[in-house]
């Protein structure tokens, strides 16, 4: 049984005369990151907010077509449930704050406090949190007062903090610089050690060539491309669609091209080409 499935969805916004959605079927395997990209406006988020239920809930439109989360259809999931299986941290790391509290300390420690789980393993667990997220040294700082990358990886932060099953995280990375970027993907790879099912809206696919297990591409609201990272990464399809690959992919498909030849085995990573050339015994 997949842990997320979307069957056959169409969607439309309200006062909207264009469907943003089209025919969106997906299967996603529990314990599995996937990456999901595409061009701007391609309707990302739009499938983020529905699956995490808040569309029709809070954005209304027409929805139809059928998600099961867990084998059970959203529409039988009280909003409470689904907040404690599905985590997500919004496009916007400025709409994930409370708002409500003055340290980031509190902050990540508002969700658990919200769902009533006992003091001492409230702060066993932000301690934790603070410690995976490398955020020791802002516990006094007011939320709003932060740069936008530290924003962003407070806002992740609480979102793990409540241990969801599910985590969705829309473009996690989009405020932080190479270093706090891989700083989160390898916390991802931490998450899916933990059996995490991980869906992620990332522009970055080097990033995700190396730490994803499947890439979704997304087009106009359409679902186009889905399977393994080295199948969907190293196809020149995934441009036309617009989309992007990853640069050493995309220097061995030219080569390939230059050579007449066909570039299936093309490597995605850095790594990818060193452990080739080592083979060879090139390196
Ligand atoms: N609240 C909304 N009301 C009407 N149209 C929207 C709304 N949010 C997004 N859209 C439209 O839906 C399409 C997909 O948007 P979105 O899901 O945000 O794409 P992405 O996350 O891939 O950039 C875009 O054309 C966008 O303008
Ligand atoms: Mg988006």
């Amino acid at each position: 049984m997949s842990i997320i499935s979307l069957k056959n969805i169409n969607y439309t916004y309200p006062l909207e005369e264009k469907q943003t959605i089209h025919s969106f079927s997906l299967d996603l395997e529990k314990g599995c990151v996937y990456g999901l990209t595409g061009a701007n406006e391609s309707g990302k988020t739009t499938i983020c907010n529905i699956i995490r239920g808040f569309i029709p809930e809070l954005y209304k439109g027409e929805l139809t077509g059928e998600v099961m989360i867990k084998g059970k259809n959203i529409n039988d999931y009280n909003i409470g449930d689904l907040a404690t299986i599905i985590g997500y941290s919004f496009q916007n790391p400025f709409t994930q704050l409370s708002g409500v509290k003055d340290t980031v300390y509190e902050e990540i420690a508002y969700g658990m406090e919200n769902i009533g789980v006992s003091r001492d393993k409230m702060i066993q667990k932000v301690n934790e949190i603070l410690k995976m997220f490398q955020l020791e040294d802002l516990i006094d700082k007011n939320p709003f007062e932060l740069s936008g990358g530290q924003k962003q990886r407070v806002a992740i932060a609480s979102v793990v903090a409540l241990d969801p099953e599910i985590i969705i995280l829309d473009e996690p990375t989009s405020q932080l610089d190479p270093k706090s970027t891989e700083d989160i993907f390898e916390i991802i790879q931490l998450l899916k050690k933990q059996g995490k099912t991980i869906l992620l809206v990332e522009h970055k696919v080097d990033l995700l060539a190396a730490y994803c297990d499947e890439i979704l591409l997304i087009s106009c609201g359409e679902l186009v491309m889905q399977g393994p990272v080295k199948e969907i990464l190293s196809d020149p399809k995934v441009v036309e669609y617009g989309g992007q690959l990853p640069q050493v992919a995309l220097y061995f498909i030219k080569k390939a091209e230059a050579n007449g030849s066909s570039a299936s085995q093309v490597p995605l990573t850095v790594q990818e080409v060193y452990d080739h050339l080592n083979k060879d015994g090139e390196a």
